[in-house]
């Protein structure tokens, strides 16, 4: 069991226990706190902690209980939900996703309100029996699409198929009457203040930047398909399932994913060029010597811009920035003791955070002994989903003038598959013997 909420500063009620906090008419706040809380997914940090945000909507034929929490915190969930509603009562169960952090109390939810009927989107299925199978159960659900709708009697729900938000199975649900976007995690962040409402909590501008970061960026393509059925619809409240409620200017919020979901970097290169970023680092000289042969090779095919970075003069933020918008990446390493080396690892590192899907890679790198680095690299481009047209080049130690002009086709030949102009390899079938 978790201190109760009234034992933090700013608590919206004074009495003891867990309170269901109102939204609108029939509509409450039972989800859970979780102040302490420093990192999330391993991968988030969060300075104040979060909320598992789960609501309660009820109709005239019945009651409808929106996400749930995660589950050391059913206890708070349950305590919250028996203010304002009876088990027997629940009609439908929403999950709008079903990461464990808002899943964690259905299992218990269900042994509770057996009668409750269980609406998923229709990419959700597999996960939600992945998350029951540990206790032996099985589940009857409805799975609902784009615009289905649903009634609770005098109120209506209908539902927003927005995959990818950020995982296949994501879904918003909106409360036709009261205009009421209950939204999932996009439009939330990691931001834990009692008050609940954005007009009352503590500044939370960065948490809500960050999260968007850290868990949005990487489908920005699909951040902007929702927006436009987000903004078809009438909002005066959007309840998201981190952090504050939006009652105040929901519709800010809104615009602000459209910027942020916006390219981070204006295309100076024009409509038309295809660009080629490349990024490297040099021990001895050889690799940089490398990586502008490769540069002079790209830019001497036309339709291709290409920009080449030392990674000891630079930042990792603006060069994701910049890879994000490229069309192809290369990477030049040295090997030192069988590795690439650590600013080349850093940087792939951070690229989990943009979408990659369609961009070319390439490797190369000067070496001493054997040279690992540039397959190391090729593997986790592979691995990010990028597609290595060219076999990287990795050349010993000081090139030639023969292994620059290696390099120089190296380079016009990663150019031509960016620009669609590489002809099909003819593959002699002896190769494969
Ligand atoms: Fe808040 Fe993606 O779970």
């Amino acid at each position: 069991m978790n201190p109760p909420p009234s034992a933090l500063p700013g608590h919206t009620r004074t009495t003891g226990g867990y309170e269901a906090i109102p939204v609108a008419e029939g509509v409450h706040w039972i989800g859970a706190l979780d102040p302490q809380l420093r990192n999330f997914d391993i991968i988030l940090k969060t300075a104040n902690g979060t909320t598992y945000n789960a609501y309660c909507v009820r109709g005239s034929a019945g009651v409808a209980i929106i996400d749930t929490v995660k589950a050391e915190f059913a206890d708070e969930f349950f305590a919250r939900f028996e203010q304002v509603a009876d088990y027997a009562e629940i009609t439908t169960i929403v999950l709008n996703h079903l990461e464990p952090d808002h899943t964690g109390a259905l299992p218990e939810l269900l042994r509770r309100a057996p009668q409750a009927r269980v609406h998923i989107s229709h990419r959700a299925p597999l996960m939600l029996k992945g998350l029951l199978k540990h206790n032996g159960e099985s589940l009857d659900f409805t799975t609902v699409q784009q615009g289905d709708r649903l009634s609770l009697g005098d109120r209506h729900l209908r539902f927003l198929h927005t995959p990818f938000l950020h995982w296949p199975d994501t879904q918003c649900t909106f409360l036709e009457e009261d205009g009421i976007l209950f939204s999932g995690d996009i439009f939330g962040c990691h931001f834990c203040d009692p008050r609940l409402f954005n007009d009352r909590v503590g500044d939370f501008r960065f948490s809500f930047e960050y999260y968007y970061q850290h868990i949005m960026r990487p489908f920005r393509e699909h951040v902007l398909h929702a927006l436009p059925l987000i903004e078809a619809l009438d909002i005066r409240l959007i309840c998201p399932a981190h952090g504050p409620i939006h009652r105040d200017a929901p519709l800010a919020y809104v615009k602000r994913y459209h910027q942020l979901a916006a390219p981070q970097l204006t295309n100076e290169a024009g409509q038309h060029a295809k660009t080629l970023v490349m990024f490297y680092i040099s021990a001895y000289g050889n690799t940089a010597l490398m990586a502008q042969a490769i540069k002079d090779g790209a830019e001497s095919i036309d339709g291709v811009r290409v920009s080449l970075y030392d990674l000891q003069g630079g930042e990792v933020t603006p060069f994701v920035d910049l890879i994000e918008e490229a069309d192809a990446i290369a990477f030049g390493s040295p090997t030192i003791n069988g590795d690439a080396v650590k600013p080349v690892w850093d940087l792939l590192s951070c690229l989990t955070q943009v979408p990659l899907k369609g961009k070319l890679g390439a490797a190369f790198g000067s070496y001493g002994w054997s040279g690992e680095a540039v397959g190391m690299i090729e593997d986790r481009l592979r691995g990010l989903k990028l597609r290595v047209p060219c076999a990287g080049i990795k050349l010993k130690l000081i090139p030639t003038g023969e292994e620059l002009a290696q390099c120089h086709a190296f380079g016009q030949d990663l150019a031509r598959h960016l620009t669609g102009q590489a002809a099909f390899r003819v593959i002699d079938m002896t190769e494969l013997a």
